[in-house]
């Protein structure tokens, strides 16, 4: 296999020798919340770095023709092939976005972590030290205002324009992390190994975004590197799903890419040490002597060898078209591994196309017969290409940016799908306060749209209202900062099918002749105003409400947010949920005792609850958790719960006994159970934050702060 097994242990020898490396594996130095270093909180971002106004008044255009003047001037340290830079950066922004999976929107180029292990070090990144290293003096120039996620992006666009290819527009706003964390869940890391271990390196599995770890998407040579491209095929299509692209984005972006430049194998004996390995002169490269050791033709990058087009620096679609116009014979190149080259060429044959080459997942597109449809289309029509590559590079470099609003800059094109914009609020908004009232009053009153929790003998609506905020709201991402209840999605499938939002449709009944009598009203506003409403009824903290939300029209495109993951541990689930959620390990803590309805928990398989009386916010729940042994069983519709021992009727789930197994959780829940008001305040900061995470006004300002 490609994963490099050593590295992760040379790695870990490193880490334990310089106890201040940038370790890509962490060893849980005491910090607030730290849970000795397997899943943390939050990942560290370089906000007091981020200038909004000055990303925003940043002059791109100016960035652009600096770029496009580096690329063409050739330095001796890393000789540019065919003088131009361009191939290579457009390699490094494809490698820092391809990060991204769907799965739980982690990875892209947002954070720019290909700067830090483990991502610089993976072995696909080989040789892009070199490239981030040129753009330095740029990035010096503009400081603040130029981010290196934004910079790594915008060299890949100036790339891609300055040889002729087309750009749709420019997101600027990626916001620098600190260090690699955020990446550890990609792996190989001891995080990795926890949240999605890959058993066959090959054929990892999603949540992961890569077959293979440590490269970005699938391994060129071939599945478990066999070339056979009719088995690629497949893979390709699978993981670039993972990534969220259809199939035609995939053929557009590995073709349109592979317009440009070379693959490097100048020998078989490798780049040498990684960063990781060897900080000090990462990749030196093993091929050649002498002062051109492991450059320019001796470069050792991939261990493939060659270009694939006769013009390595010039937009085209003559990569569709060596396709399709050879027939293509599996070789092994100069770097020792399986390459592809035209029949009847080779090295001593004079023909131009004698040089060029494919890879086992270039050929592949001619395997699968919808790939190859494709392949002609781009072949014979380089405007169909135009847009198609325009399109899906815009896509892969900004997708984990999530919504529009979080773009900065003149150079912003229109709302994307795969932004899933929604339409502005109403522009007349009701009052408030009349519908606080409204929903108070529904908190005790039947309704024939679903049968009510029964507290004291009476009707009691709030937990239910207070489930459908949170099942509203709480699978928002602020990895990719999609999800979230603005918009309401909830209303139409897939959300609402989800097995979690089952009966989610009749409390949102429950609440419609609100909706109806308050024109200007919209059901995202109402969802979260109901929810904050019933938790302040039942003695939370006064909760602030934060209205402008619109509701997504029936008629888009369903968007396919991604449910919260379901482990099959769930200390790991909660710990990993929280941290997609932004949520610190305190907020998720108090947010597990929010107000739970039995007869949903019924509805949902559950036994019953851990409580009759759902109407007040109180810390009783940290003592039943912490004050009662509890068995594994199983409820009448199969669900695995737990009962307190010697009680009756007292039910928990997994998830909340992942609350006491888990000795930070455990110890916050202790500081609840003892002190109700550090409890209150907690709820109400991770409630708050939660209900206004969507809310985005650029990538970093929130419209309700
Ligand atoms: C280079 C594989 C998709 C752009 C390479 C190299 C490999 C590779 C092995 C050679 C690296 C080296 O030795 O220097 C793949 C595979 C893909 C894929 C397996 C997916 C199935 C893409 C995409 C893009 C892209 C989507 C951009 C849209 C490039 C460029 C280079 C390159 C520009 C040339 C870099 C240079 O000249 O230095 N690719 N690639 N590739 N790739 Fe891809």
């Amino acid at each position: 296999t490609r994963y490099p097994l050593g590295m992760l242990l040379s790695t870990l020898t490193l880490c334990l020798m310089l106890v201040d490396a940038k370790c890509p594996v962490h060893f849980g130095r005491a910090r607030a919340e730290d849970d000795g270093g397997i899943l943390q909180a939050e990942p560290r971002r370089m906000l007091l770095e981020f200038d909004a106004a000055a990303v925003n008044k940043l002059d791109i255009d100016a960035v652009k023709a600096d770029l496009k003047a580096l690329f063409l001037d050739s330095k001796d340290s890393w000789p540019a092939d065919f003088g131009n830079y361009g191939p290579l950066m457009i390699r490094m922004a494809w490698h820092c976005a391809g990060t991204y999976r769907q799965s739980d929107g982690r990875g892209g180029c947002d954070g720019g972590r290909q700067r830090f292990d483990p991502e610089r070090s993976w072995a696909d990144n080989v040789n892009l030290d070199k490239a981030r290293g040129l753009l330095w003096p740029i990035k010096q120039k503009y400081g603040n205002a130029l981010t290196w996620g934004d910079l790594i992006i915008l060299a890949g666009d100036a790339a891609i324009e300055s040889m002729g290819g087309p750009i749709l527009g420019f997101c600027a706003g990626r916001v620098d992390d600190a260090d690699g964390t955020a990446s550890l869940p990609l792996g190989p890391s001891l995080d990795q190994e926890m949240v999605a271990p890959c058993s066959v390196n090959g054929e990892c599995e999603a949540p992961l975004g890569a077959s293979t770890m440590s490269l970005i998407y699938v391994n060129p040579e071939g599945p478990m590197a066999v070339p056979d491209p009719e088995l690629s095929a497949p893979q390709i299509r699978e993981v670039f799903g993972r990534m969220s692209m259809n199939d035609s984005e995939t053929v557009a972006l590995i073709g349109g890419g592979h317009a440009f430049g070379k693959v490097h194998g100048a020998c078989p004996t490798g780049p040498g040490p990684s960063p990781a390995q060897q900080p000090w002169n990462p990749w030196p490269g093993t091929c050649g002597e002498g002062p051109m050791k492991g450059k320019g033709n001796n470069t050792f990058t991939s261990g493939f060898e060659g270009p694939w087009t006769t013009n390595p620096i010039r937009w085209d679609n003559e990569y569709f078209q060596n396709l399709l116009k050879y027939d293509w014979e599996v070789h092994v190149g100069p770097g020792g591994h399986h390459q592809w080259r035209p029949v009847n060429k080779d090295a001593s044959d004079p023909d131009p196309v004698a040089n060029i080459m494919m890879l086992t997942t270039d050929v592949a597109l001619l395997k699968d017969p919808i790939y190859l449809e494709l392949v002609k289309l781009f072949a014979a029509n380089q405007t169909a290409l135009d847009i198609a590559f325009s399109h899906a590079w815009y896509k892969l470099v900004t997708r984990d940016m999530g919504p529009y609003s979080r773009c900065l800059g003149d150079q912003v094109p229109p709302p994307q799908p795969f932004q899933a914009p929604l339409p502005p609020p109403p522009a007349t908004k009701p009052d408030f306060k009349a519908v606080e009232k409204a929903i108070t009053k529904a908190l005790r009153t039947a309704s024939s749209a679903l049968p009510a929790d029964m507290v004291g003998g009476k009707p009691y609506y709030g937990a239910l209202f207070a489930t459908l905020a949170w099942q509203c709201a709480s699978n928002f991402r602020q990895t990719d900062y999609t999800g979230g209840c603005n918009g309401a999605r909830i209303r139409f499938s897939p959300q609402k099918d989800w097995p979690q939002n089952v009966a989610m449709d009749s409390v949102l009944a429950v609440l419609e002749p609100i909706k109806a009598s308050f024109p200007g009203l919209t059901y995202a506003d109402l969802i979260v105003q109901a929810g904050s409403t019933a938790l302040t009824n039942a003695k939370a903290r006064k909760l602030k409400f934060c209205s402008g939300r619109s509701d997504a029209s029936p008629d888009e495109t369903p968007f396919p947010f991604q449910p919260p993951r379901v482990f099959s541990n769930k200390l790991v689930q909660l710990k990993d949920n929280a941290q997609v959620m932004g949520l610190t390990s305190r907020e998720m803590v108090a947010l597990q005792a929010r107000l739970r309805s039995p007869s949903q928990q019924r509805r949902l398989g559950y036994s019953g609850s851990w409580t009759d009386n759902p109407s007040l916010l109180t810390n009783e729940y940290f003592k039943v958790l912490l004050n009662n042994d509890w068995v594994n069983v199983t409820s009448a519709a199969g669900q695995l719960e737990m009962k307190a021992v010697g009680t009756e009727g007292v039910y928990m789930m997994p998830t909340d006994l992942a609350v006491k197994w888990d000795p930070v959780f455990a110890t916050i829940a202790q500081e609840f159970a003892t002190d109700a008001n550090a409890f209150l305040e907690a709820f109400a900061a991770g409630w708050n934050k939660l209900m206004i995470a969507d809310r985005f006004k650029g990538p970093t300002g929130n419209e309700c702060k």
